[in-house]
């Protein structure tokens, strides 16, 4: 794994969720992984859990870690090449990027979309050009369009619930919201368990279809109550449009996840990926439900950077010696 920014990333999911939870069984047997190396967390948009779980995986591989809001900390970024940088834009990400790489052996950056550009957004610029100049293995903190390390995280969450040699079936189901959200989470959900061998099915209102090149292999449905059916898993999240993109017009029918609608299921375990409005997107009683597995989730999250970490450590690659980086160019 040289960086970890997708599903397509890893060449053998179902051996890494394995090697989670292996991990998350004796977490401090790779505390000496990390000496001497420096973990950078580079932040555009606000987190609780990505934030607080990477640093603390980091640390019990023995890294150092710095954080950075970049978007309120820093100089004003200049995210595209060859412009005369004569706007309010400070400094270029090639020159930021650069110096970030020489202080960091690997770098996470969380870049959220606009949701006014569907193009921009998913050409993942900004997470690209910091992939083209800091010359490190780079983390997705979540992206423009996908969030790997809640995918990995959810992914360890199903497994260690999951009673093989049973194949379950996993439903994930769009929820109401007060705002427009990103597509991210569900995009990267649906990546990782279509690479997984499950019944997994999305259920959406018209209009909220995602991105097909997340959901080859998953049934798509617009019932709800048919999708719920005998679900084990059960994993809630509101999007907005792709296709209208960015927009969240209205839905007619209650797509909220309460109580009445669990009884369909085979007592599923409910997932959210947090943070959750209570009562919009999901019923406080599923939240708190003794089959939610919301917390473990969000616990979760250490063990899946923690593995995503050791395996970029254990990979050998770490940037190169800067002088002969150098040399090799100017050769
Ligand atoms: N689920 C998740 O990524 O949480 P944060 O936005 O708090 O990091």
């Amino acid at each position: 794994m040289k960086h970890f920014t997708t599903v397509n990333d890893i060449a053998n999911p179902e051996l890494l969720i394995e090697e989670a939870i292996q991990l998350k069984s004796n977490p401090y047997q790779f505390s000496e992984l990390g000496k001497f190396k420096t973990l950078g967390l580079v932040f555009l948009n606000p987190s609780l859990r990505t934030r607080l779980s990477t640093q603390k995986a980091a640390k019990i591989l023995g890294m150092e870690v710095m954080v950075m809001n970049l978007d309120k900390e820093s100089w004003a970024i200049e995210w595209n090449d060859d412009v005369i940088m004569n706007s309010n834009n400070v400094e270029h990400i090639k020159d930021a990027a650069t110096v970030l790489g020489s202080y960091c052996d690997i770098i996470g950056i969380r870049c959220f979309p606009s949701l006014t550009d569907k193009k921009l957004d998913y050409s993942e610029k900004i997470l690209l050009q910091l992939m083209k100049y800091c010359n490190v293995p780079v983390i997705s903190l979540e992206s423009a369009t996908l969030h790997p390390l809640q995918s990995l995280a959810d992914a360890i969450t199903i497994k260690e619930n999951w009673k093989e040699p049973y194949k379950p079936k996993v439903v994930l189901t769009w929820a109401p919201h007060i705002k427009a959200l990103p597509q991210a989470v569900p995009n990267s959900f649906a990546e990782w368990m279509c690479k997984l061998d499950i019944d997994f099915t999305i259920a959406q209102p018209e209009g909220y279809e995602l991105c097909d090149d997340y959901t080859s292999g998953a049934k798509i449905t617009y019932n709800q109550e048919e999708a719920l059916n005998e679900a084990d898993f059960v994993y809630v999240k509101n999007w907005s449009c792709y296709h209208n993109y960015g927009k969240t017009p209205e839905v007619n029918s209650n797509w909220m996840m309460d109580l009445e609608k669990y009884k369909l299921t085979n007592e599923a375990g409910i997932m959210h990926c947090l943070p959750v409005r209570r009562d919009v997107e999901l019923s406080s009683k599923l939240i708190d439900h003794t089959n939610s597995l919301i917390q473990q989730q969000a616990a979760n999250r250490v063990y899946a950077a923690q593995t995503v970490l050791k395996n970029i450590l254990q990979g050998g690659y770490m940037k190169k010696n800067l002088s002969e980086k150098y040399s090799l160019e100017e050769a």
